[in-house]
């Protein structure tokens, strides 16, 4: 059937019920197979974006604002240009500052030097022959600035709000009368959550190397997660054509969101590339993915949640104020999955800004349920105890058959299997009453979250192509941040095409191969593997025409086509080689069904009852997402994932000094992640599932599900050690004392 044409296209309008991945004999897909990128990177052959080297390159090096909050008057670079070694200084900086912000771009480019909006925002790059030339430059470069007054302390502000436009979140929804629910119930609660802003912290910093060509095309070597609209937004920040501008992305070091949209040091590469007709190259410093990139907001939300005596919720409020720069929209979407977690016909659900002088917010891990399940599954946790039910006996009782909000069904939807898998596996029925168990020094304590995390399907395609070798290529311009993405889709791949993964090349983050969404919402994995199923199914139906048999009686395993009683060498049916492209693109499913992961954290946790120190005993995720692809891989998602879930609980806080905008703890010795010592027996269990409504390979996302609701198992726990409600966060030992 798929005699004809290249590409085999799939738009998501209805189920998809068979999946080549059940009826493939190959045996690989789901196998927690070892990275195949894993032996490279552990010897230091994956090159990543600041590796790579080229004749004649210069570096570059970036000049951050001393002010956080006025102009630029001027930028003496005679005076460093006498430095041995110096190049040229490029302060045509203007168009630098809008591209942090995903999405956002510039229209064309300006010359000159304009506002700061905050303090490190990126002026000038510093170009040398050697790197420690342009460093040594940089800081001595003399920048006139006019101070003006900026906004630096959210307390002084958060009366001062605006209601952001609407994102793929509503920024406001309201559904019936939370008020007057609250007023008329038996039991309530009305509760503020704050959270600290956050920073993505991936291992690789921000790296670009800018190589222009004669006919004005530009490549990119660039730490990217979205390659495909990264150029896109690359080009337009630099005013040239989308074609002209390629991006090479093939390893990168972590991601977290911090590398969704582009960052300054790619445009100030490029601009300053085409200005010293050299190649150069431009490394963020730590501190200055800190002070330029992004971070995510901090909150302070709003909790009020209403029920009848029974533990029936008639109403939640989840009301959010984070922050931004005046000039930008996005607001962090706490209150994403408060939309669909649990009944309750009163419903309101808002999200505003307060206007700060400070480095950009924007999507980090899980962006909304990071910090947002942290309120909801915290304050649900409280009236719990207010209503003498035990936790998972509350979302029972409140875990509705469809979406609460829409006259629609869920996709698939094991919450409830999640926490109940979970309490078996974890012990939960050993949990004590708060602030009574104690052992020695210690106060311990379990507690419990859901975990939800929205599935989002993005227009995806990818090549794949057999070689008369009986190999197979897979290009698509998809990305691996350290996930897996070259493992499992060499894995989708190789299960349908019955051609064993290590004689599956892959080529990952290159625009010049077929457009991908890249790595970006726990997309990734299905869309670009949906892509690669899609081309293989195509494959299939081709090699099942050459042979001569029914597709249905074609079985491909261990690189032979088998059927009709013969057995043949695939590579021997491909004559010189076969290619085809496949294409996916969301559809109807999406408006037809609530699609989401689901899943159920536990955490114990011991607090010392002299220091005040928490410490994580264990923690447990149990999680449905779907198809698991590689059970190594989604696990160890999942694993950093609930990791990041310590760190929001008990660590991370990116401290902005109230009295110049400046951040106080800008590297990683003084921005605390959670270390090796911090991070405890950890488990996780999948729940086997497949979601037809998704896509052809019935997988849904899992990067960002071990993250959301992971710090609400951990406070809660806490909470059960100690019977002290701490709302603010990190829960340091400060406030337990
Ligand atoms: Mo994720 S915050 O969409 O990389």
């Amino acid at each position: 059937m798929f005699g004809f044409g290249t590409t085999n296209s799939l738009t998501m309008d209805k189920p998809h019920p068979e999946s080549l991945l059940d009826t493939g004999v190959q045996g690989v897909i789901s196998r927690p197979l070892d990275r195949v990128d894993g032996p490279l990177k552990v010897s230091g052959t994956a090159t990543y974006a600041a590796e790579y080297a080229f004749d004649n390159m210069a570096y570059g090096v970036l000049v951050g604002s001393s002010i956080a909050a006025g102009k630029v008057v001027s930028i003496d670079a005679d005076a460093i240009r006498g430095i041995p070694g110096v190049i040229d200084v490029v302060t045509d900086f203007d168009r630098f500052i809008r591209v942090a912000a995903q999405g956002g771009a510039t229209d064309a480019p300006t010359q000159g030097v304009k506002d700061i909006a905050f303090s490190g925002q990126i002026v000038a790059i510093v170009l040398a022959e050697s790197f420690e030339v342009a460093r040594d430059a940089a800081q001595a470069l003399p920048i006139q600035y006019e101070a003006s007054e900026g906004q630096y302390e959210f307390a002084a502000h958060k009366d001062e709000t605006r209601k952001p436009a609407d994102d793929a979140t509503k920024a406001h929804f309201a559904q019936g009368d939370v008020d007057q629910a609250v007023a008329d119930a038996p039991v309530s609660i009305d509760v503020t959550y704050v959270t600290p802003s956050q920073n993505s912290a991936a291992m690789e910093p921000h790296a670009s190397i800018a190589v222009w060509d004669d006919d004005g095309s530009l490549d990119l070597y660039g730490a990217y997660q979205m390659p495909t609209s990264d150029a896109q937004q690359l080009a337009k920040s630099l005013g040239v054509s989308p074609k002209k501008v390629r991006i090479i992305a093939r390893y990168i070091g972590g991601g977290f969101g911090s590398k969704l949209g582009i960052a300054p040091e790619s445009v100030a590469a490029a601009i300053a590339a085409k200005q010293l007709g050299r190649p150069v190259k431009a490394v963020m410093a730590r501190q200055q993915v800190f002070d330029a990139t992004v971070r995510r907001s901090n909150t302070e939300q709003r909790m009020r949640l209403a029920a009848h005596a029974d533990g029936r919720l008639t109403a939640i409020g989840h009301e959010t104020l984070c922050s931004n720069q005046s000039t930008e929209d996005y607001f962090e979407p706490a209150g994403i999955g408060t939309h669909l977690l649990y009944g309750g016909e009163n419903r309101l659900i808002t999200h505003d800004l307060v206007d700060l002088n400070f480095v950009l917010s924007g999507s980090m891990r899980a962006p909304g349920e990071a910090v947002g399940m942290v309120a909801l599954e915290c304050a649900l946790d409280e009236l719990a105890e207010k209503l003498g039910l035990d936790p998972i006996e509350l979302r029972r009782i409140n875990d509705p058959a469809q979406d609460p909000e829409k006259d629609i069904p869920f996709s698939s939807r094991q919450l409830m299997r999640s926490l109940d898998e979970g309490a078996q596996r974890f012990g939960w029925s050993q949990r004590q009453k708060a602030g009574t168990r104690r052992e020695g020094e210690w106060l311990v304590g379990m507690g419990v979250s859901s975990a939800v995390r929205g599935n989002m399907l993005m227009e995806s395609s990818a090549k794949v192509e057999i070689h008369p070798d009986g190999s197979a290529t897979v290009a698509s311009a998809m990305t691996d941040i350290g996930t897996g993405s070259y493992t499992i889709l060499a894995q989708i791949a190789s299960e349908i095409l019955g051609i064993p993964v290590e004689n599956i090349t892959l080529s990952l983050g290159d625009t010049n191969d077929p457009p991908a969404a890249g790595s970006g919402g726990s997309w990734g994995a299905a869309s670009a593997g949906s892509a690669v199923y899609l081309a293989c199914e195509m494959l299939r139906g081709k090699l099942a025409k050459a042979m001569d048999v029914d597709e249905d009686g074609l079985t491909l395993k261990d690189g032979k086509a088998i059927g009709d009683n013969r057995s043949t060498p695939i590579g021997e049916l491909v004559g010189e080689g076969l290619e085809a492209t496949g294409h996916i693109k969301p559809g109807k499913q999406e408006k037809q069904t609530t699609q989401a992961s689901f899943g159920a954290h536990f955490a114990e946790v011991a607090v010392n009852v002299v220091t005040g120190e928490v410490r994580v005993r264990r923690m447990l995720g149990v999680f449905a997402a779907g198809r698991v692809l590689n059970a190594k891989t989604a696990r160890s998602q999942c694993l950093g994932g609930m990791t990041f879930g310590i760190g929001t609980a008990l660590t991370e806080d990116l401290i902005h000094d109230t009295r110049n905008g400046k951040l106080v703890n800008r590297d990683l010795a003084e921005y605390h992640v959670p270390a090796n010592a911090d991070v405890p027996q950890m488990d996780v269990h999948f729940l086997d599932e497949r979601d037809i409504h998704a896509n052809p390979i019935h997988a849904k996302g899992i990067g960002e599900l071990g993250i959301s609701g992971a710090a609400a198992a951990v406070a809660n726990a806490v909470f059960n050690a100690t019977g002290v409600r701490v709302r603010d966060f990190p829960i340091t030992l400060d406030k337990l004392l």
